[in-house]
């Protein structure tokens, strides 16, 4: 599947409910049917038991029309391992290229994020990969792997409260370059709409729509970004796929791009190991 034929929002699969997955299966079928094609995989959640699972899901529908995304695990210990790690999710989900890879924390790994990358890039020779991601480094690693490998995908938090990634240029380097970013926690699991910010509760009683709504179209529309959200309720399935077209006035995004968290400006992010909070667990720091 080919980058640009990529919908709108994409399918996260954090805390799949492994042990009841009939329900969330019938789930994902639902947004699929919908039309949401792309599919974020990491095997560090719930000890790779969630990938399992999804071969279920990827048995039932056309791999040509679904956009595979595989997540690199930390501690990555030799250059052999990367293409190792791939071959893992190959097996268990009977596919024989994911669409995209990328590392998902370069904070820990054994070798250089470069040679990691150049590790991924033999492996788009190999046809085993199609497109290169990468997620969670800041602007300076960011452009030395870009410099060196071509990549594609960006993916980072980014929603309301949590603006770290435009703060320090990543977005606009993203724009500038061709990058698709895509963001985590849109919602922050719903924790940003629980705080009923006046802005939120006049936007979401001005259009008719729910707060999350609002953040997702103005993540969409606004700034170009394609959030990724887990949801397995159909319900919210539907509600977050009809936050995609509707406009809002432009005075009224401009509050939204406006809007600071002093909270979550105020937190200190690890970058190099120095202390701080690591960005991934950012939107966690508050309820
Ligand atoms: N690269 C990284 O470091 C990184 C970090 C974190 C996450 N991720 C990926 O990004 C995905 C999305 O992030 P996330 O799952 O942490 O956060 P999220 O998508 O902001 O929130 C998901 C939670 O919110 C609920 N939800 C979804 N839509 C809702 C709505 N319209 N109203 C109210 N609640 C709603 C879901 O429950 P229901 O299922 O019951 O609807 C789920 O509990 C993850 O699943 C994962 O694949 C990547």
């Amino acid at each position: 599947m080919k980058k640009e034929d990529i919908f709108k929002i994409g399918i996260g699969t954090w805390k799949i409910d492994c042990e009841n997955f009939d329900n969330d299966l019938q789930a994902l079928i639902h947004s699929y049917k919908k039309g949401e094609n792309y599919l974020s995989l990491y095997m560090m959640y719930n000890d790779g038991e969630v990938v399992r699972q999804m071969r279920r899901f990827l048995d039932m529908v056309d791999r040509d029309k679904i956009f595979i995304n595989a997540n690199l695990e930390p501690y990555i210990e030799k250059i052999e391992d990367v293409e190792k790690q791939l071959d893992e999710y190959l097996e268990i989900l009977n596919i024989e290229y994911v669409d995209s890879l990328q590392v998902h924390d370069p904070f820990v790994s054994k070798i250089s994020l470069l040679d990691t990358y150049k590790a991924i890039e033999k492996l788009v020779e190999k046809g085993k990969v199609r497109y290169i991601g990468i997620s969670n480094v800041n602007l300076e690693q960011l452009k030395e792997i870009n410099d060196n490998v071509k990549i594609d995908f960006f993916e980072g938090v980014y929603n309301l409260e949590c603006k770290t990634n435009e703060d320090i240029g990543v977005l606009d380097y993203c724009r500038e370059n061709g990058i698709k970013f895509i963001c985590y926690q849109p919602l922050r699991r719903n924790r940003t709409a629980n705080r009923n910010y006046p802005l939120l509760v006049e936007l979401a009683e001005k259009y008719n729509k729910t707060q999350n709504q609002i953040i997702l179209n103005w993540i969409i529309n606004e700034k170009g970004i394609m959030p990724l959200i887990k949801s397995t309720n159909i319900e919210r399935i539907d509600k977050n796929i009809d936050s995609i077209d509707f406009k809002m006035e432009q005075s009224d995004y401009e509050k939204l791009n406006e809007f600071r968290s002093k909270e979550f400006d105020s937190v200190e992010i690890d970058w190099h190991d120095n202390g701080g909070v690591l960005i991934d667990a950012l939107p966690n720091q508050f309820d």
